[in-house]
């Protein structure tokens, strides 16, 4: 029996343990193989997310297994973990074809690129430093995007790129004479005028959005620029579902369908949890395949958050416990420093064997060690008391948080630790005196 057989068979049986050997297959191998079943291709994705799920539950329980060698504070990021996420990117490609790019934004962890590059097509970068980590350090497309771009910038910014994806028809006017000089491409950001996000500081189609061109002024300005144009991008979503992006879609397609044909590609931006257990990647796979017959464009995908999601850990110390009417416990690091989205958000990490206040016997208020009165992550039970040196693990933090942190009250970052498949340790980054001394 061939290798294909035996995942076809695998696939009809319900078997998990085929999932390790579809990806082993080569690309035309998978052609075949999803043309094969494509009757029970949902069987292929149900296997490869209940292998992933088993994975996940393995790591974290051998993570904290070793845990007592992890210094404090660190971010703790899995490399396997990455890996297992790119799987799930990688067969998405599969099954439509589409390009993804990492968003540099949320996780810009060059010492997992080498995983990361054998799966995606390449980075999404804010601006020039973004652009540059992607040429130096992942190596495949560099696409830009940034609000506006400073003149002093933009030479590098095309250097660093393949593709500059402009904000406004007066950035692309004064511009696109120097990506075009270069060979590179040019996008413009549109704004599809229709998003679901509910925190309005995330929502990028929020009344009165500085970013994307509204319809009104594409309709205007379009026909001065359209042989110049190789591409659309939106991006309007934020930790979302397939669902969402249906009717984005929709009203993306009704508004700008007729300028679609005229280009190479459409980015469909990011906000797309991809990896999240109850993503529906059979939905996705079937917007993306109708987008693409319907206007034979190439289809983009900039994910970021989706890309490391449950792939790493805060991990920090007990440093005292003090009372006011409540018990309070105080971590060796902050919340503002160190994992600000928290605050920002706002929203509740889990912490690994932590309950709801009340529900177990010891109740804390957790807080950092900054004189921010608000730098609390908030109130979480335990079934033992907490003491000093105890360590907390809080999970999923590998996304908007090292690109995020500061140095607030002289605070020093955490080390960066990379989880290896082998179960060991690997400081990356430490960071000192010297660091804080730079940037104040
Ligand atoms: C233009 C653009 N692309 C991609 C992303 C990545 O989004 P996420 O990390 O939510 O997937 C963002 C996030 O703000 C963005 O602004």
């Amino acid at each position: 029996m061939t290798l294909r057989e035996k995942i076809v068979k695998g696939i009809m049986g319900d078997d998990p343990s085929i999932v390790r050997e579809y990806f082993q297959l080569n690309e035309e191998e998978k052609r075949t193989l999803l043309f094969e079943c494509k009757d029970k291709v949902e069987r292929l994705t149900s296997l490869i997310k209940i292998q992933k799920k088993e994975v996940f539950e393995r790591r974290l329980n051998l993570l904290l297994s070793v845990i007592d060698d992890v210094s404090t504070p660190s971010y703790v990021i899995d490399e396997l973990l990455v890996e297992e996420n790119m799987k799930i990117m990688q067969y998405v490609k599969d099954r439509t074809g589409c390009k993804i790019l990492h968003a540099l934004k949320a996780f810009s962890g060059y010492y997992t690129f080498p995983i990361m590059r054998k799966y995606l097509d390449g980075v999404c970068a804010s601006g020039l430093y973004e652009a540059k980590l992607g040429y130096y350090h992942f190596g495949k497309e560099v696409h830009t995007f940034g609000a506006a771009y400073p003149e002093r910038d933009l030479k590098s910014i095309v250097r660093f790129s393949d593709v500059v994806i402009f904000n406004s028809f007066s950035q692309l006017n004064k511009f696109w004479k120097d990506v075009k000089k270069k060979g590179k491409q040019v996008g413009i950001r549109i704004n599809p005028g229709y998003s679901e996000v509910e925190t309005k500081m995330y929502d990028p189609c929020a009344p009165y959005s500085r970013l994307g061109v509204t319809y009104e002024t594409f309709k205007g300005e379009y026909e001065k620029y359209r042989d110049l144009i190789d591409g659309i991008h939106f991006h309007a979503m934020c930790e979302q579902n397939s669902d969402v992006l249906e009717r984005i879609l929709l009203r993306f397609t009704e508004m700008f369908g007729p300028y679609i044909k005229n280009v190479r590609w459409v980015s469909f931006g990011g906000g797309h949890h991809i990896t999240r257990d109850d993503y529906d990647i059979e939905l996705l796979v079937r917007l993306i395949n109708d987008f693409k017959s319907k206007y034979d464009v190439q289809v983009y995908l900039e994910p970021g958050e989706a890309s490391v999601l449950n792939c790493g850990y805060y991990v920090s110390s007990v440093l005292d416990i003090v009372r006011n009417e409540i018990d309070i416990a105080i971590i060796d690091g902050s919340f503002e420093a160190h994992l600000p989205d928290v605050i920002i958000m706002p929203y509740r990490p889990h912490i690994v064997n932590s309950y709801p206040p009340y529900e177990k016997p010891y109740t804390y208020r957790i807080g950092g060690v900054s004189c921010l009165a608000g730098d609390s992550v908030g109130d979480y039970s335990f079934d033992e008391p907490l003491r000093e040196n105890v360590k907390l693990v809080f999970t999923d933090m590998a996304h908007y948080t090292i690109v995020k942190n500061n140095s607030f009250n002289g605070i020093n970052l955490p080390s960066i630790v990379i989880f290896k498949k082998d179960g060991t340790f690997d400081v990356v980054k430490r960071f000192s005196f010297r660091d804080f001394k730079r940037r104040v």
